[in-house]
């Protein structure tokens, strides 16, 4: 997969997704990630990228024309017109299984914006998707842009190995992960449970299960609502259809006791 990211800040970027998974998913040539800095792309002797907003207020806003030749040189150099995502607060907040379908696209366009905004003509003309991370506002769109990148390039196949284990995780299911133990058996006084060292995987399987019910239960009620229980897991766990929010009387403590 080969994702472009327009900026004004190119080695934000680059220097972010060396390490780790992605770094060495790059090395095996599974990712390709550019870096393209909208500045060269100005016309103007100044490297202009921004300007007063019509109509008056503060800040800048970023101009549509180098914004749109850098989207173009990708366009001409690649032979299609990508997905092209707009990083914004404004947009609608990234998810797990948006990160599975964009890992489809073969190529992949992020627009980082800054200072208060970008040019709307230029977002009309290259736009497909506007993404936020969530409800907090941000100096600028790189931050987002790579957390897009490390999420989406976990999606594509081969970039996890088994031992990077990612087929039961927090949010496959829409439930949480179960809690993990390694050794030392017993840390600080507490012991790991003896259900992972008893050698049964259906009793393993069955407490992670469980685990990851609960646990989701107490931190993401209103993830469970989108989980993919059994009619008795529901019973269980007092998990009913249309169950808004966690009003389901148990307190976490409760919870927790068994
Ligand atoms: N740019 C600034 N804040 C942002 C956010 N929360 N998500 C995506 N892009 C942003």
């Amino acid at each position: 997969m080969h994702f472009y990211v327009l900026t004004l800040f190119p080695d934000m970027i680059l220097h972010a997704l060396e390490e780790s998974i992605i770094g060495r998913a790059k090395q095996k040539g599974l990712l390709t990630v550019e870096a393209v800095n909208i500045r060269d792309y100005t016309h103007d002797r100044h490297q202009k990228t921004d300007d007063y907003p019509y109509g008056g207020g503060a800040g800048m806003v970023m101009q549509a024309q180098p914004i749109y030749d850098a989207y173009r040189s990708i366009v001409q150099r690649i032979g299609s017109r990508p997905r092209t995502v707009y990083l914004t607060p404004q947009g609608s907040v990234f998810s797990q299984s948006d990160a599975k379908e964009l890992a489809q696209e073969a190529h992949l366009i992020l627009l980082c914006g800054h200072y208060e905004g970008v040019d709307e003509r230029v977002l009309e003309e290259i736009v497909t998707d506007y993404i936020s991370i969530g409800d907090y506002v941000l100096t600028g769109g790189e931050l987002p842009a790579m957390v897009l990148v490390d999420a989406i390039s976990r999606m594509v196949p081969g970039v996890l190995t088994n031992a990077d284990s990612g087929e039961s995780e927090s949010l496959e299911g829409s439930l949480l992960e179960y809690p993990q133990y390694t050794r030392p058996y017993e840390w600080n006084g507490k012991k790991a449970p003896d259900v992972l060292l008893s050698g049964d995987h259906a009793k393993i399987e069955s407490w992670r299960r469980e685990q990851s019910i609960r646990r989701t239960k107490r931190n993401r009620p209103d993830l469970l609502k989108k989980a993919d229980l059994t009619i008795k897991e529901k019973a269980v766990y007092g998990v009913h259809d249309g169950m808004k929010g966690a009003e389901t009387g148990a307190s976490p403590e409760a919870e927790n006791k068994n």
